[in-house]
C-alpha cells in the first residue's frame, strides 16, 4: 500500500559528528551494516545502510580540511567507497576492486567473487588460501583532502559489478563541503538550506525493495534480467529516502541543494503552485560548486549524479498555498517528486548576488594538448549484451585513458542512448552539445554530464590534482555495472 502523496514530512539526513577534530583531519567513522528503516509508512524495508539510516548521515566539512573516514563493513559482501565529486587521491578514491572485506561475515564475499564454504571464525586461514586476500580489510581508512570548490559531494558504493544494486539497496549519502567566501554571499542558510536527495525505488508485496538482480545476494553473478538492461527504473520516488514527502516553510528564499541519486531515472523537475503557475528555479551552482552568476530556469533536466543548487522564492505564495515540484518526464504517480506548504510570512535577509564566484576555469580550446573521442553505445560482452565506451567493456587490467599531469584536454563524447558520463578527479566545462553551443544547465563547472539519445558533447578539462589511475563511466548505474566504464590514468 503506497502511501498518499505529500502525506509523509521530509527528512533531513542526520549531520554526522566527528570522533575526533583535533591535529590534521577531522575523523568520521561509518558502519555499513544492514538495517530494516520504515519508508513506506508503517512498513519495515531492508536496506544496507550507512550507519543504519537510508540516506547514510551528512558529512559536513570545510574546505581544505582533510577528513578521515572509517569505514567497517558489516554486510555480508566487500563494499567500495567513493566519494562522487571528491578531488582524492587515487588510494582512497575507491577503485571498484579496492575491496573493503566484510567483517561480520569472513565467508560471504571473497575479492575473487567466489562463495566459499559457509565457515565459521574464517581469519588468517582464509587469507592463506586465497592470495589476494591477504590484502583483506574489515574497516579501512578514506582520507579526503577537500581542497576543492566547495559543494554538494556524496558518497556511494562502487564495487566492481555491483555498483546499481548496492545503491539501491541504500549505499548512499552526503558530504557538503562549505568555505569562507560562500558563507559571506548571503544565501539562504540554516534551516532555508535543504538537501535533496532524489532516488526511485521499487517495492514488493511484503515491503522490501524489489530489484531484478541475476543473483538476489550481491555476490557472485552480476547483472539485471533482461527487460532491464537499459537500466532500473522503480515507481515510488523518494526524497532523502521518504516518499513524495512534503516540508513545510516560510514564504521566503530556500537554498535547495538536489541531487539525483537514482540509478538510471531521468528528471525535469518543476515547481508549481496551486493556481498552476511555474516559480523559477534560480540555479546557483552545479555539480562542482557555484557558477559564475545565477541561470533562471522553468524546469530543470538532471540526470543520474547531477547536482544543482537552486534558489526558489516561496515570498509570492499565499500562506496555506502549496508548491508542487514534479518532474516533467514522469508518468502516474512517478510525475510527482514532492512538495511545499507555505506555512508563515517571514523575514528574509538572504540574496542572490549577481557575481557568484570568480574562480571557475576558463578552459580554452587552444588550451588542449589533446582531443579524444569517445563513443557510448550498446554492444556485446562475455558473450551477453552490455555497454561499451570505445566499443569495449571495462577490464580493470587494460589503460583506456593515459595523460599527463596538468594536461587539458577536450574529449568529444557520443552517445546511442541516454548517458550520464562521469570523471572521477576533475571537474570539467560542457564546450558544445549537438555542435551547438551548452544548453542553460551545463552551466559552471561540472563532473558528470548528460548525454542526450543521439548527440555528441565536448568537455574540456585539466588533469590536476593527484597523479594515479582513476575512472570515467556510464552514471547509469545499471550500464556502469554492465560494462560502460573505462580507466584513466593520470602520469
Ligand atoms: Cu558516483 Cu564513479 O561514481
Ligand atoms: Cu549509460
Amino acid at each position: 500500500p503506497l502511501p498518499p502523496a505529500f502525506r509523509v514530512p521530509l527528512p533531513l539526513p542526520a549531520v554526522l559528528a566527528p570522533v575526533s577534530t583535533s591535529g590534521e583531519a577531522d575523523r568520521y567513522e561509518i558502519t555499513q551494516r544492514e538495517a530494516s528503516v520504515e519508508i513506506l509508512p508503517g512498513v519495515r524495508t531492508a536496506l544496507w545502510t550507512y550507519n543504519g539510516t537510508f540516506p547514510g548521515p551528512t558529512i559536513e566539512s570545510r574546505r581544505g580540511r582533510p577528513v578521515t573516514v572509517t569505514h567497517r563493513n558489516e554486510l555480508p559482501v566487500p563494499t567500495v567507497v567513493h566519494l562522487h565529486g571528491g578531488r582524492t587521491p587515487a588510494e582512497s578514491d575507491g577503485y571498484p576492486t579496492d575491496l573493503v572485506l566484510p567483517a561480520s561475515r569472513p565467508d560471504a564475499g571473497s575479492p575473487t567473487g567466489h562463495h566459499t564454504p559457509a565457515g565459521h571464525g574464517m581469519g588468517a586461514g582464509h587469507g592463506m588460501r586465497d592470495p589476494r586476500a591477504v590484502v583483506t580489510r574489515l574497516t579501512r581508512d578514506y582520507t579526503f583532502p577537500l581542497d576543492q570548490r566547495p559543494t554538494l559531494l556524496w558518497y556511494h558504493d562502487h564495487r566492481m559489478d555491483f555498483t546499481a544494486p548496492a545503491i539501491w539497496r541504500g549505499l548512499a549519502g552526503l558530504q557538503i563541503v562549505r568555505d569562507d567566501a560562500e558563507d559571506a554571499l548571503g544565501l539562504p542558510a540554516g534551516e532555508r538550506e535543504l538537501p535533496l536527495m532524489i532516488a526511485d525505488r521499487a517495492f514488493a508485496a511484503d515491503g522490501g525493495l524489489d530489484y531484478p538482480a541475476l543473483d538476489p545476494t550481491l555476490r557472485d553473478r552480476p547483472g539485471v534480467r533482461e527487460p532491464y538492461l537499459a537500466g532500473v527504473l522503480g515507481d515510488v520516488i523518494l526524497v532523502n529516502g521518504a516518499p513524495w514527502p512534503v516540508h513545510e516553510v516560510d514564504a521566503a528564499r530556500y537554498r535547495l541543494r538536489i541531487l539525483n541519486a537514482s540509478n538510471a531515472r531521468h528528471y525535469e523537475l518543476e515547481a508549481v503552485g496551486d493556481d498552476g503557475r511555474r516559480l523559477d528555479l534560480v540555479q546557483i551552482g552545479a555539480d562542482q560548486g557555484l557558477l559564475a552568476a545565477p541561470v533562471t530556469h522553468r524546469f530543470l533536466p538532471m540526470a543520474p549524479a547531477e547536482r544543482f543548487d537552486v534558489i526558489i522564492d516561496f515570498a509570492d505564495v499565499p500562506v496555506g498555498g502549496r508548491v508542487t515540484v514534479v518532474n516533467r518526464l514522469g508518468s502516474g504517480r512517478a510525475r510527482d517528486v514532492m512538495a511545499f506548504r507555505v506555512v508563515r510570512r517571514a523575514a528574509d535577509d538572504s540574496r542572490i548576488p549577481r557575481v557568484l564566484s570568480s574562480d571557475l576555469p576558463d578552459w580554452r580550446r587552444s588550451d588542449a594538448v589533446r582531443v579524444r573521442d569517445l563513443s557510448f553505445r550498446a554492444g556485446r560482452m562475455h558473450g551477453g549484451r552490455g555497454w561499451l565506451i570505445g566499443g569495449l567493456p571495462f577490464d580493470p587490467a587494460r589503460s583506456d585513458v593515459v595523460t599527463r599531469l596538468g594536461d587539458v584536454e577536450v574529449w568529444r563524447l557520443v552517445a546511442d542512448v541516454h548517458h550520464p558520463v562521469h570523471l572521477h578527479l576533475v571537474g570539467f566545462r560542457v564546450l558544445s552539445r549537438g555542435g551547438r553551443p551548452p544548453l542553460p544547465h551545463d552551466a559552471g563547472l561540472k563532473d558528470t554530464v548528460s548525454l542526450r539519445p543521439g548527440e555528441s558533447v565536448e568537455i574540456i578539462t585539466r588533469f590536476d590534482g593527484h597523479r594515479g589511475r582513476y575512472l570515467f563511466h556510464c552514471h547509469n548505474a545499471e550500464h556502469e555495472d554492465m560494462g560502460m566504464m573505462a580507466n584513466l590514468e593520470i602520469i
